[in-house]
């Protein structure tokens, strides 16, 4: 440890100003660990240097001194020095860093910790996704804090998906959680788990949800065209199964046909009893074992079908026929194809395997969110059944296409994980780039806070709001480098906010 300077008059259980010695001002940074030796007392206080400021007592900018008639006085020479804050962690003791009870007493020595071999801290034996960038000493972080939530913020780049990478393989190794991850870009995870990943493309989609993708995508009104299409894609569902797996439409509409029955042929329910009675849940799962094949021609032919029994007028029928061609086309009926997932496998592929990537980066905006909130709700209604924790941790990178306000149903399954998750285990951590675009409601619920230099100044007054900075500036954060991050809140072992510098991760 380098001894830097003093502790000066007026400290508190919060903080203590510290006169830094001239000689070694260069070995002053902010964001360094330091130990302030109150010798007297017998007591050692750990810090943070913060607020570093450089003074001289005659160029004092509100007092008028001779340098301001004469500004080549300073020739004669200037007596600067610097002088900072420490912003207090505890005192240390036997068993980790305890409470201060009393402010440092002025003329303590401050040392600044330079290695990890200058100090042993018992910080208990949490997830180490990195150490403190100047000392070197692992930070873990406490695990208890994981279905309290987690929010990664930076601007681009900053390393905000390896961070959360390194979280990912820190609590697989030392927790019993589960994890579930949604990689938004497919680059960002699926590359490092490869043995782990899901296609999202293969998840079953519901037919309301492909019903808004296409009204989404052709711009269609809304009131005018969603029956038809439901009605379009219900009747094509029917016809397929009526024509390949007959036997199946007795069992989606709930019809039993026990007893004597079973040696009647079963009439095969018309299209009409079929709207009528038909259980979606079943729906979802025939379609995910009998993988429905869709094709443009077929479905357009169904169109025009369902189209005139519904007595469409011409200009519709026009309309939709443009929109299929031109804004769908075949891709799209293709991307409907192959998909044999539920989200109750997802889930079910986690429990075996502990973690599952799933992939999101070939499904529109409006199925990855569909998807997200699917294997959300499925999580719950396995909650819901056993009334016991679940200890899982869902992952969302780039989650303001997740947790916006307009994000739907999304928003919804996250929100109502960032309020009741912790009761049952189930945590999820969010990774953006500008906390704004995180609804409020879930930000507020958000109890662990890791974050690097900002995009906009909006955020760290937001930060601000839920959490005590202790004397972090936003210029701090404006000069972080790549990989670098302070940890505030519930997991932070310390009791101030800390700056790591992640590890590598590659
Ligand atoms: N811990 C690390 N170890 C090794 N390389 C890193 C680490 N963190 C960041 N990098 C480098 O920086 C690049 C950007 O990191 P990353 O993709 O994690 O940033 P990001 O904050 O998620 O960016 P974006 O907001 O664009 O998603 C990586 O491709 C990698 O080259
Ligand atoms: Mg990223």
């Amino acid at each position: 440890m380098k001894l830097i300077g003093l502790i000066g008059s007026g400290s508190s259980t919060a903080y203590a100003p510290v006169i830094i010695w001239d000689r070694v001002e260069h070995y002053a940074k902010e964001e360094q660990l330091v130990v302030v030796d109150d010798s007297r007392r017998s007591m050692r206080f750990l810090g943070v240097l913060r607020l570093i400021r450089r003074y001289e007592p005659f160029l004092d900018s509100r007092k008028r001194t001779s340098y301001v008639d004469n500004p080549d006085l300073v020739e004669t020479g200037t007596l600067p020095h610097s002088s900072g804050y420490v912003s207090i962690i505890g005192v240390i003791s036997e068993n980790g860093v305890v409470e201060p009870q009393l402010p440092p007493n002025p003329g303590s020595k401050v040392y600044v910790v330079e290695s990890p071999t200058d100090l042993s801290l018992e910080l208990g034996g949490g997830l180490v996704i990195g150490v403190h960038k100047y000392s070197g000493i692992e930070i873990p972080l406490d695990p208890r804090g994981i279905p309290y939530h987690i929010g990664v913020v930076g601007a681009t780049g900053t390393g905000k998906s390896r961070l959360v990478k390194a979280f990912i393989d820190e609590v697989l190794a030392k927790t019993n959680y589960n994890i579930i991850v949604f990689d938004h870009t497919g680059m960002d995870y699926s590359v490092f788990y490869k043995d782990n990943v899901v296609e999202g493309s293969r998840t079953v989609l519901d037919i309301s949800l492909i019903t808004d993708m296409i009204l989404y995508r052709t711009g269609l009104n809304r009131n005018t065209y969603e029956p038809y299409i439901m009605v379009s894609l219900l009747s094509y569902i029917y016809n397929y199964i009526r024509e390949k797996h007959p036997e199946l439409l007795q069992e989606l509409i709930g019809s039993s046909s026990g007893g004597r029955q079973k040696t009647l042929v079963p009439k095969t329910p018309s299209f009409q009893e079929f709207l009528n009675k038909i259980d979606y849940s079943r729906l979802q799962e025939i379609l995910a074992e009998k993988n429905i094949v869709w094709d443009i021609t077929s479905f357009k032919e169904q169109l025009i079908r369902t189209l005139q029994n519904m007595r469409a007028r011409d200009s519709s029928k026009i309309r939709l026929g443009i929109a299929l061609d031109v804004y769908l086309g075949k891709q799209f009926f293709e991307s409907l194809n192959k998909r044999d997932m539920l989200p109750r496998d997802i889930v079910g592929y986690a429990g075996n395997n502990r973690l599952v990537v799933v992939d999101l980066s070939t499904e529109d905006l409006e199925a990855r969110r569909y998807i997200v909130s699917s294997v959300i709700n499925e999580l719950w209604r396995i909650i819901e059944e056993k009334r016991e924790p679940i200890n899982t941790l869902v992952v969302i990178d780039e989650a303001h296409n997740y947790a916006c306000r307009s994000c739907g149903v999304s928003h919804r399954a996250i929100t109502r994980i960032a309020r009741e998750g912790r009761k049952w285990g189930l945590g999820v951590l969010l990774a953006t780039q500008r906390i704004i675009d995180i609804d409020p409601e879930i930000r507020g619920n958000i109890n662990t806070w890791l974050f690097s230099k900002l995009q906009t100044p909006g955020d760290f007054n937001e930060l601000k709001g839920y959490m005590d900075l202790s004397g972090i500036s936003e210029n701090t954060l404006a000069i972080l480098g790549k990989r670098e991050f302070f940890v505030a809140g519930l997991m932070n072992p310390l009791r101030i906010p800390i700056l790591i510098k992640v590890r590598t991760v590659e």
